[in-house]
């Protein structure tokens, strides 16, 4: 259903590589609210990813780069205003990457180059967006920026690994950036914390179906599907969210105030089972 939320709006929307994408349902949520759109990522992705198909199917320009790269970001930009008529209303940086996971490296085995690359992609690569962003005047007074991010910049989950310190850094760039953005251009920037979702880059990540399982028991509202974080991410963009800004928002089902809960404890029982005598005690020995 369309609330014409972003009614003449313009966006970019970094990050979209299939239809599992946060980014894809995004891009397709921002169109059907009026907005209008440009795609961006990799060349790779591009080339290899179903990026062309989403273009058609919400009439965007899709511009290959590198979120690494500041020359790249500076196309990205221009190339948005001219197609779209001028400074952009609201951005989405829906990118992340660990080469560390990828070559299955442990947190206490962290090859360091790779490292930097992790960091790089997955959140200095906001700080290379808003700063060009910024210097070239592409985002609209009053416009809204919104990153994905993980719980586990904050608490500590098996298997994220150095995903989880690229985390804590990006949601501290919202901060600090959403300072002098905020002072200067009433932009606001603000980081969505997402409950595990199946996509690529959630999939990577080690026991990610039992994390999922345990998000989904331990979270009142059961987990947050990747269509539901799109529609959070259109109330942010929207004129209805001006005085958010700097902010870490969960969009997790309740997750990160939990302790335990009884759907969690069950479950986390059963593996006990095998351990039990015939009176049902718990045999530890
Ligand atoms: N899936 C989850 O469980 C989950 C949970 C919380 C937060 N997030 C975050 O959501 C965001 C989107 O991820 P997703 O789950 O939709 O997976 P995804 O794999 O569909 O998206 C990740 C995107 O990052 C892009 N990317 C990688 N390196 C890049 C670079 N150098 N330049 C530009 N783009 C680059 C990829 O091409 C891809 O499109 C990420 O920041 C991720 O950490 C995901």
């Amino acid at each position: 259903m369309s609330y014409n939320l972003l009614k003449g709006k313009r966006g970019i929307v970094f990050g979209a590589l299939n239809e599992n994408s946060i980014a894809w349902k995004v891009a397709e949520r921002a169109v059907e609210e009026g907005a209008v759109i440009t795609l961006s990522n990799t060349p790779v992705a591009v080339r290899m990813g179903q990026v062309d198909e989403l273009a058609k199917k919400v009439n965007a320009e899709v511009i290959a780069a590198d979120a690494t790269r500041v020359e790249d970001l500076e196309v990205v930009f221009s190339t948005s205003m001219d197609v779209l008529g001028g400074p952009v209303d609201f951005v989405l940086h829906s990118i992340g990457m660990s080469p560390n996971v990828r070559k299955k490296r442990t947190y206490d085995d962290l090859d360091y180059s790779l490292l930097e690359k992790t960091l790089d992609i997955s959140a200095i690569s906001f700080h290379k967006m808003l700063q060009v962003a910024k210097k070239m005047g592409a985002i609209a007074d009053y416009g809204s920026v919104v990153a994905l991010t993980y719980v586990a910049a904050q608490r500590t989950l098996f298997g994220y690994n150095d995903m989880a310190d690229a985390k804590a850094m990006l949601e501290s760039i919202a901060r600090s950036f959403g300072y002098i953005y905020g002072r200067e251009h009433h932009v606001r920037i603000n980081c969505i914390s997402q409950s595990p979702t199946q996509t690529t880059a959630g999939s990577g990540i080690k026991g990610f179906d039992s994390l999922m399982d345990f998000a989904n028991r331990m979270s009142p509202l059961g987990n947050a599907t990747a269509d539901e974080c799109a529609d959070y991410c259109i109330t942010l963009f929207s004129d209805l969210t001006r005085k958010v800004t700097m902010q870490t928002l969960f969009h997790d089902g309740g997750f990160s105030s939990m302790g335990m809960s009884l759907r969690a404890m069950d479950q986390y029982e059963k593996s006990f089972d095998k351990y039990r005598d015939e009176n049902g005690n718990i045999i530890y020995g």
